[in-house]
């Protein structure tokens, strides 16, 4: 065994949606502003009674009903997600008993955006070590419920969603390579800090964000890291077949191709009906694409995430 090998994706949206319309009658927006500065046009809700761990559950169940896996056939579980069902127990282990299986390890992963990619290198090295054969890996994020509906530099942003995929071991090529980072005196541009303390929440429980410094940083990180992991792996990035970057914004998906020299046409864009579904955002976006039947089994595909922390990180797949 050499590899792990992506065998299988799943999806799950929020049946609720909230349209650039339906937040011009809650902030001081306009649609066309949205879509200009953005590309977003709408985004999915999680529903009142719905967790993070429901909507990670749907998306692994589609995962294994298209590996035609039994969930018991899975040994870990690892969920990237910043909106917890609760501090403790982990959204990992919520997960592994709504599917009613035990396992070698399940935890939680936070990474913000990132947090997909950041698994996907976690569970590649738990493979390729032996201790573990068939890991499911979900981002997961409830944005929704940590986002300021009065704030309209944000708000405008955020989605919510899960997306699930099994990584198995393997003799035939699947990850090629992964290449993870981390900048912690970035922090304060993109923050929720509230936390609980002695019975209350202390510090501001939503999303904070410098937008222009974000911009920036997510521009310059994501083509950084794209050319370093392709050299790494000796891999021309003219080959590759698909880009499937986090969602976060349609005109730093176009910058961040335009400087790779890489055309629109191989990268999957979702942004425009998801939003920015952090942790969930790639894993969505590569389910919509396999589904659609544009990635295909041999296909070279680049996945690329960045998020608050600063943290950021891409990998490169043979499908
Ligand atoms: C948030 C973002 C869309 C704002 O776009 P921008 O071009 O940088 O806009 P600015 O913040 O400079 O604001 C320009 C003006 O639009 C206004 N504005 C902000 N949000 C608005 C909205 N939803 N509708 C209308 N006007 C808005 C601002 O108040 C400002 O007005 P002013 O000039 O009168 O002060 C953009 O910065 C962005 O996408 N950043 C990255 C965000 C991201 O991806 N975060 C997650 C990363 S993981």
């Amino acid at each position: 065994m050499k590899y792990a090998k992506i065998v299988a994706t799943g999806s799950y949206l929020p049946s609720k949606i909230l349209s650039n319309k339906d937040l011009e009658g809650m902030v001081d927006t306009a649609d066309e502003w949205i879509v200009d500065r953005t590309g977003i046009k709408e985004r999915h809700i999680v529903g009142d009674n719905e967790t993070t761990s429901d909507m990670a559950y749907q998306a692994s169940l589609q995962a294994l009903d298209h590996a035609k896996m039994s969930p018991s056939e899975i040994d870990m579980i690892i969920v990237a997600t910043s909106t917890p069902d609760s501090v403790f127990p982990s959204t990992a282990c919520i997960l592994q008993n709504k599917l009613g299986i035990k396992t070698n390890g399940s935890f939680d992963l936070q990474a913000a955006c990132t947090g997909f990619i950041y698994a996907i290198t976690t569970a590649d090295c738990f493979i390729k070590s032996g201790m573990a054969k068939n890991i499911l890996v979900v981002g997961s994020d409830s944005m929704s419920r940590i986002v300021d509906y009065t704030d309209r530099g944000t708000c405008i942003l955020f989605g919510d969603g899960a997306g699930a995929v099994i990584l198995q071991a393997s003799d035939e090529p699947g990850i090629l390579g992964n290449e993870i980072h981390a900048d912690g005196s970035y922090n304060s541009i993109l923050t929720c800090d509230g936390h609980l303390y002695s019975g209350a929440i202390k510090g501001n429980p939503y999303v904070y964000m410098d937008g222009q410094a974000v911009f920036k940083f997510a521009v310059r990180s994501l083509t950084a890291v794209s050319k370093s992991l392709a050299k790494k792996v000796e891999v021309d990035l003219t080959k590759i077949d698909w880009v499937v970057p986090h969602q976060a914004n349609l005109r730093i998906l176009e910058s961040t191709a335009k400087i790779l020299g890489c055309s629109m046409d191989k990268v999957i864009t979702t942004v425009d009906k998801h939003g920015n579904t952090s942790a969930a955002s790639v894993p969505l976006a590569l389910d919509t694409a396999v589904r659609d039947g544009r990635i295909k089994a041999g296909d070279l595909v680049l996945l690329q995430g960045v998020g608050a922390g600063f943290s950021w990180g891409a990998s490169l797949i043979k499908f």
